[in-house]
């Protein structure tokens, strides 16, 4: 079937993501992908500033992957997880424990990024129920932060400035508070501990950037805040690394840099390197204990039907061979630099609020963005793919990308705003 046909006869039986149907440009139909390119159907080549919410961090197409997954689909493309394992699953197991600090050790698999976070606070959950805590159902959760779609994670998302505002009132209620990121804010959070610490089953972070929430970022600091005052009213821990996981922010995870271990953390995005859809929660030794029991009750009632598909575990051990053989966090803290150089120029723009970069993400900051989907339609124009949102324009290329390509996407930025 050719382009036009496909496209125009699917286009009216699909419901796109965050996306006012009736308003909406169409979308752009791409015919493949290769490497940091996206190749559209009518032959246009743009280059990628996004990896596809930053899980193409290899690039696209990669050999290694495709390979490994090629070879995975003519033996066994999956199997179910309950009484049965394999290989694959095991091996990413066992490497992810080994990746992971201290004793993060014990990992549930799942499909996507909002279903382990689903399952972090299912589990938190049942740790405090399972040590006879039933009073533990609240979680602290942080302003400018998102956690995924489905509605345990939107419960834990910030919900103002959201997309999920229309919710509100409707989901379970958390505490989403200041991150403590100076003394008043850290105040404010010792304060809400001391007065509700018994009824706190944990608090949720995603670890030095606040992603979908705007691309904030804070420091290591206020991480090792969190350690401590998680410790002190006995809450678990939570990172949500499943953006700033596999190297997006500098180190393989972020909490490295902060030299603190949460209880459980989160995974997906970059797991599979951008092919395969896979998440994984992880569990430190304590927490998987509080569920190590004569007693069925006390076990983890969750299954996902794909859990530990072998295709997305073959994607996932591939992916890790990359950041085993390749100069991956390398190759971020050079995007770093010449990001940091290049965006620059957007500094004293019309307009531009802030100019930030860390890791393989850079930001420009705009006081506002009046025409999204017009600014959209302009990198496009410029032969790139961008996808601003909110007030934010950013680019989390792949690791992979050449330094020409990533000065094509940082100039056109600078010329879009600039213009
Ligand atoms: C930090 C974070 N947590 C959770 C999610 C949800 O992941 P998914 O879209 O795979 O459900 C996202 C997605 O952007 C995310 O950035």
């Amino acid at each position: 079937m050719d382009r036009k046909h496909w496209t125009e006869a699917g286009l009216d039986h699909v419901w796109l993501p965050y996306t006012q149907m009736k308003t909406a440009r169409p979308p752009l139909p791409v015919a493949r992908t290769d490497d940091c390119r996206i190749v559209l159907a009518d032959g246009r080549e743009l280059i990628d500033g996004i990896a596809s919410w930053w899980t193409a961090c290899h690039g696209y197409n990669h050999p290694h992957i495709r390979q490994a997954v090629e070879r995975q689909l003519a033996e066994m493309p999956h199997v179910m997880f309950g009484g049965l394992v394999h290989e694959q699953a095991l091996t990413l197991a066992r490497r992810l424990a080994v990746l992971l600090p201290g004793d993060l050790d014990r990992v549930f698999f799942s499909e996507s990024g909002s279903v382990a976070v689903e399952i972090a606070m299912k589990m938190a959950l049942q740790y405090w129920i399972n040590r006879g805590e039933r009073g533990r159902s609240k979680f602290i959760a942080f302003k400018g932060g998102y956690h995924g779609d489905t509605t345990g994670a939107m419960a834990v998302t910030d919900p103002d400035g959201g997309m999920h505002d229309v919710f509100r009132g409707l989901l379970p209620e958390h505490v989403i508070v200041d991150l403590p990121a100076d003394a008043a804010s850290g105040d404010a959070l010792e304060l809400v501990l001391a007065r509700h610490a018994e009824k706190i089953a944990g608090l949720i972070v995603e670890p030095l950037v606040q992603g979908a929430g705007g691309m904030r970022f804070h420091d290591a600091a206020t991480l090792q805040r969190l350690r401590a005052m998680a410790d002190r009213c006995g809450a678990l821990l939570v990172f949500d690394e499943i953006f700033t996981g596999f190297g997006r922010t500098g180190t393989m995870f972020a909490c490295e840099q902060a030299g603190v271990t949460p209880d459980i953390v989160t995974l997906s995005k970059a797991l599979t390197g951008g092919t395969v859809p896979l998440a994984a929660t992880v569990a430190r030794k304590h927490v998987f204990e509080a569920f190590w029991s004569d007693d069925p009750a006390k076990a983890l009632m969750h299954g996902p039907t794909y859990m530990g598909n072998a295709l997305a575990c073959a994607a996932a051990n591939a992916s890790l061979d990359l950041f085993e053989r390749e100069p991956r966090l390398q190759q971020v803290k050079a995007i770093e630099a010449q990001m940091a150089s290049e965006l620059a120029a957007c500094r004293g723009l019309l307009g531009v609020k802030d100019v930030r970069v860390r890791g393989a993400i850079g930001v420009v900051e705009m006081e506002r963005i009046a025409e999204l989907h017009a600014l959209r339609a302009r990198f496009v124009e410029e032969g790139v793919f961008i996808r601003p949102f909110g007030n934010v324009i950013y680019l989390t290329p792949s690791f992979t990308i050449a330094p020409d390509e990533l000065t094509r996407l940082t100039r056109a930025i600078v010329k879009v705003i600039g213009s």
